[in-house]
């Protein structure tokens, strides 16, 4: 979006020699026009940026490659795209692509501000409501709708250091790239850090919340608790402080973390190293429970106690492993015969790309979304909202086959 009109971005695919007057032109107007030279960078501005209204493709250069992208605008979120092409290749395109209702064509020769109006019109349909306040796409921030269920992903691993905080922030933030809606919770009050790793001050607490509820305050969710990070991600802590935390009565928070769900596709809890009572409630409640483990003997043996202790608790089917630093010690195969369970997922170790996510205060998926272990969060994100792969929809075409190959 852009930072100084709340304008939605357009994705900008046209040749170079004609971009710089559309670009010109779309800016003035407000927008956020986003160059793209190929459809693979197309795919990674998708996957890390949910405000793109409209996607600008032009057809002639590369027809394999702009048929790919326009496979990737209408793969998942259903982006309409402008179709920039010559006269003559209106007819060699597929009827069912010319169908798609959402797109349009504009023929050549074209003018900057033709593309512009194009542009206007497409957003104000696509139900991109453009108040001044900034686009609200279409259902996509409904909040309180008592009918949705979003799942609660609590991370655990009763050893200290193996990357639950890591594994925490980074699929929140994959997940939110991905166009979901999530609320980050630090349950971790002895340990935890996630406000201050993602450069928020100020991030309100439950305890604070819920102590000023006792003195006459508003009765507040954990979603209305929440502070929101620049990326859309909410984050809310349980305390800032590992003592006077009495308030935090663990059933009261589990239920809270329940109730989160109706705000929220994922709501993530982040916890503490330990089998505190708190945690056994949030268990209880919790839909999955991420487990990330380091291939070192020490994190596969707490892996081994948690499966014996989620075999007591009946829970064992809820846990999915992630093998953090995946490739530095015992291989994944090992690992999951160890254990006895598939690998959930994997994430390299990011070494010194991580250090300075966390100087930043920036998500691995914000500060590098091309790098691997971005990509891998974002596979993670993808196992998690149980959606695979799918950045063209198969089926989907934007040119007629050959003669030869019909019929
Ligand atoms: N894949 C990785 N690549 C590089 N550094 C990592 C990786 N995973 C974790 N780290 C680093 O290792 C350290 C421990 O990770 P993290 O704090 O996420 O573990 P934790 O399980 O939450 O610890 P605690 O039990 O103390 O809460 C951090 O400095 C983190 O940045
Ligand atoms: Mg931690």
């Amino acid at each position: 979006m852009s930072p100084t009109t709340g304008r939605p971005a357009i994705a900008v695919l046209l040749p170079a020699a004609e971009r710089e007057p559309v670009i010109h032109e779309l800016r003035k107007a407000g927008f956020d026009p986003i160059t793209v030279d190929h459809s693979t960078a197309l795919a990674d501005l998708l996957a890390t940026r949910r405000d793109i209204a409209v996607g600008v493709v032009e057809v002639e250069g590369d027809p394999e490659d702009a048929s790919r992208a326009w496979g990737m605008l209408h793969g998942g979120r259903d982006i309409p795209a402008l179709l920039v092409v010559n006269p003559q290749t209106l007819d060699r395109l597929d009827e069912s692509a010319a169908g798609h209702e959402t797109d349009e064509y504009l023929t050549r020769p074209y003018s900057a501000e033709s593309i512009r109006w194009r542009v206007e019109a497409m957003v104000i349909r696509s139900a991109a409501v453009d108040d001044g306040s900034g686009p609200v796409l279409a259902g996509d921030m409904a909040t309180g709708d008592w009918a949705r269920r979003g799942q609660v992903v609590a991370v655990f691993n009763p050893k200290g250091g193996v990357g639950k905080t890591m594994v925490s922030v980074n699929l929140a933030a994959a997940l939110t790239a991905r166009g979901k809606r999530v609320l980050l919770v630090d349950a971790d009050s002895v340990t935890g850090h996630i406000p201050s790793s993602l450069g928020m001050d100020g991030v309100g607490t439950v305890a604070d919340a819920w102590r000023d509820e006792l003195e006459g305050g508003p009765v507040l969710s954990f979603d209305e608790q929440a502070s929101a990070h620049p990326s859309g991600l909410r984050v809310l802590a349980l305390s800032a402080s590992p003592i006077h935390t009495e308030i935090l009565e663990p059933e009261r928070v589990a239920h809270a973390l329940a109730v989160a769900r109706r705000a929220a596709d994922v709501v993530i809890a982040d916890l503490h190293p330990s089998y505190s009572p708190l945690n056994r409630a949030v268990f209880d409640m919790a839909d999955r429970i991420v487990v990330p483990v380091t291939p070192d003997l020490p994190a596969i043996r707490a892996v081994l106690k948690l499966v014996e202790v989620a075999d007591e608790l009946g829970m064992r089917d809820r846990l999915s492993l992630v093998v953090n630093r995946a490739e530095s010690g015992v291989s994944v195969a090992d690992i999951e015969r160890a254990i006895g369970l598939p690998a959930f997922g994997r994430i390299r170790s990011g070494g010194m790309l991580v250090v300075r996510a966390l100087n930043e205060g920036k998500s691995l998926v914000e500060m590098a979304p091309r790098e691997k272990i971005a990509q891998e969060f974002l596979a993670l994100a993808d196992a998690v909202a149980g959606i695979g792969p799918a950045p063209a929809r198969s089926g989907l075409r934007l040119f007629r086959r050959p003669a030869a190959a019909r019929g």
